[in-house]
């Protein structure tokens, strides 16, 4: 039994195939070549001998087919439009009588598909020894990978053939805690793909709710890649009670690089918006106390005695202060006032909460309360401050992962914020999970991070989650999940090192899933300039900072560096005044991951323009043609590019600024340096 589906414009065919002993299988053509190699599907189950993989036969098909467009509440651009043909297939497996219902999507950038258990007497509760859905792909492919890991994906990515992974994958793992249950072909999504003959395929999963993250096994004699899930403390995989359904599998498929980034197919997978009211959620600009603390010349904890405090019971005021502490409330009014001075909606403080000395890794399950304030920091006082500022405090909660503490004190915490005129957390989830033998990605995770959301909204709060599973869409659903990090993000300039071409790949993986907190704006290239005890160098350019504003997408965005250093590149330093962080168009100039990536943004609301371009190590020139900007009208251009001699290495501090008019007819030449790149902003006149 074979059925095809066609997408809206005809490039992409998916075929689905009943094999001889009754397992599915699908397979995906673009434009006439194989994108995916007919893959087998279904899921093992526990203690059940036949589980869900064979002896299936086709009951039904249904197709349908849905256009529409919709408007996120913040977003890259105004209007997405969702346009897909659906075949669902409900196959009956013979002698159990149990259904299973594939649904594919097809749309005309790619494919998604999931398995739905409707509401049938004999398949009620069951669990989930492992998915077994293949993605079989073509050939031996360039990859962009992290290496599998139920905990982290703060790694630098890896690029090499899909045969070569065995033999890098040790030398790509710095920090593994959940490393030895994965073979060493094991690589998490989003997965970026290119073949020799120029298809670039992107695979991850949308809707990632209620269920656990998915990672891929590699078969590396047949570049089969097939899905891994994260387990929970007993070994198993998932929990389902139908009705039911999996996330989505999704498949991105192109010719052209630009058209990866500018899919907006996981976007669409997702559930619309769960919110009535969503005035109270607005993209944020921010600045921190925090990087002090990253470079290692601030503290988070108010003393050094340690392990000295017992939650509730010591009174701070009786120990000794380090005198390193930095969320104090002086050091706090000189951000507020740097913040109000220069336009920032908001001040991120850390370690403004008692707990921190006992915390530091050894994630006792009672730490924070997330409601006490160091003595140091007088929280009325701040509050008011910042108030008569017109400047807000991002909250942070960082849980030390110890999940049952912070659902227990969820309430209070979020009734505190209100209270005292924080609408906005930054959360954190550091350390092993608690209770142990839980990971991060795994089912009982994602249903944490997801109440945490939906519990945050309840108080108008929005969320920038750290630590957490890798996106999957759900900010269509739930738009105050601003951001997550989930991410190797800029702190490890300072922390052992990022690749230059970091920035060039983050957006074909990474950012696929959702926004990044990924915290730009370094100035200050020489960390020991900051802490002599930390040699780190920061591997990019002054510009390529800049630009990481426009190509990393995120209507959250820092001004990470401290304002003594933005104070002396104040010229600099207006382009993350100007830029915007919400959008109502986008265009992707230029990309090519690894390499580089060139991005046009049109700020919300108005006709003003900017420009994003990162190269890696081998730099890039790019032609800029203007023809997206709207005709006859002329606009006050200034670009804060790679001087000629810049280098990430040895020159990174190197830029010129010009200034020139634009019109959509100009043409303009410029030139990124080995781990650099440009902005521009562009305002209309
Ligand atoms: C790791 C986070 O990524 C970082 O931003 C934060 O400052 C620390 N955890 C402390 O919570
Ligand atoms: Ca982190």
């Amino acid at each position: 039994m074979t059925k095809q589906l066609i997408s809206p414009d005809g490039n992409l065919k998916l075929n689905f195939e009943l094999l001889d002993n009754g397992t599915p299988s699908y397979s995906l053509i673009y434009r006439g070549k194989i994108a995916i190699k007919p893959s087998k599907m279904g899921l093992e189950l526990v203690n059940d001998s036949k589980s869900l993989l064979n002896d299936f036969i086709v009951m039904d098909s249904i197709e349908s087919s849905y256009n529409e467009t919709w408007k996120p509440v913040w977003g890259e651009v105004k209007e997405i439009r969702n346009n897909y043909n659906e075949l669902k297939i409900v196959l009956n497996q013979k002698g159990l009588e149990r259904t299973l219902i594939i649904c594919f999507r097809l749309f005309n950038d790619g494919l998604g598909f999931r398995y739905e258990f409707p509401t049938q007497k004999n398949l009620v509760y069951f669990v989930i020894k492992e998915e077994r859905t293949q993605f079989a792909m073509a050939n031996d492919m360039i990859a962009f990978w992290l290496p599998g890991d139920y905990d982290t994906q703060e790694y630098d990515y890896t690029e090499s053939r899909l045969s070569e992974i065995r033999n890098l994958f040790d030398g790509a793992v710095t920090d593994n805690p959940s490393q030895k249950q994965f073979s060493k072909t094991g690589v998490q999504t989003p997965l970026m793909l290119k073949s020799d003959d120029g298809i670039y395929i992107n695979l991850h999963e949308a809707a990632l709710l209620d269920y656990s993250a998915m990672s891929l096994d590699l078969d590396d004699k047949t570049f089969i890649l097939e899905t891994h899930l994260t387990p929970d403390a007993l070994g198993n995989k998932g929990y389902m009670q139908a009705p039911c359904h999996t996330p989505w599998r999704t498949i991105i498929v192109s010719d052209d690089a630009r058209n990866i980034l500018s899919s907006k197919l996981i976007l669409n997978l997702n559930e619309p918006c769960n919110y009535q009211d969503t005035s109270w959620i607005k993209p944020i600009k921010y600045i921190g106390v925090w990087w002090d603390m990253i470079i290692g010349k601030g503290t988070w904890a108010y003393t050094d005695e340690l392990p000295s405090v017992k939650l509730g019971i010591t009174d701070y005021k009786a120990v000794k202060p380090n005198g390193k502490h930095a969320a104090n409330t002086a050091n706090v009014k000189k951000y507020i006032d740097f913040a109000a001075k220069h336009g920032f909606d908001q001040v991120l403080v850390e370690g403004w909460n008692i707990g921190w000395e006992d915390w530091y890794g050894k994630s006792k399950d009672y730490v924070f309360d997330f409601v006490t304030p160091y003595p140091d920091f007088d929280l009325e006082e701040i509050r008011d401050y910042a108030k008569s500022k017109g400047v807000r405090i991002q909250m942070h909660h960082e849980t030390s992962a110890s999940i049952r503490n912070y659902e227990r004190h969820m309430d209070a915490a979020y009734s505190f914020m209100s209270e005292n005129n924080y609408n906005s957390v930054k959360s954190g989830y550091v350390g092993k999970i608690i209770p142990r033998g839980e990971y991060h990605y795994g089912q009982w995770m994602v249903n944490h991070f997801n109440y945490a959301v939906r519990k945050a909204a309840d108080y108008k709060i929005m969320v920038n989650a750290h630590e957490a599973v890798h996106p999957t869409g759900l900010h269509r659903t739930f738009p105050n999940l601003l951001a997550q990090e989930s991410v190797r993000a800029s702190e490890y300039h300072a922390l052992g090192g990022i690749k230059a071409n970091h920035s060039t790949v983050l957006p074909f993986t990474r950012i696929m899933g959702g926004p990044l907190d990924y915290t730009p704006g370094l100035f200050e290239t020489d960390i020991s300039k900051y802490n002599p005890n930390n040699n780190s160098h920061v591997n990019s350019t002054i510009c390529n900072q800049l630009a990481l504003y426009i190509t990393v997408y995120s209507p959250l965005q820092m001004a990470a560096d401290i304002p003594e250093t933005y104070e002396k590149y104040m010229d600099l330093f207006q382009f993350i005044k100007d830029v915007a962080v919400d959008w109502d168009d986008t265009k992707i100039l230029e990309a090519e991951p690894g390499r580089y990536v060139t991005i046009a943004r049109k700020a919300k609301g108005t006709d003003n323009w900017f420009i994003g371009c990162v190269a890696g190590e081998d730099g890039h020139e790019s032609t800029l043609n203007f023809d997206f900007l709207e005709k006859n009208k002329n606009f006050k251009a200034t670009i804060y590019c790679d001087a000629k001699d810049a280098h990430y290495k040895n020159n990174p501090q190197a830029y010129e600024i010009t200034r020139q008019g634009i019109t959509a007819d100009t043409e303009l030449k410029l030139k990124a340096a080995s781990g650099g790149g440009y902005a521009i902003s562009l305002f209309a006149e």
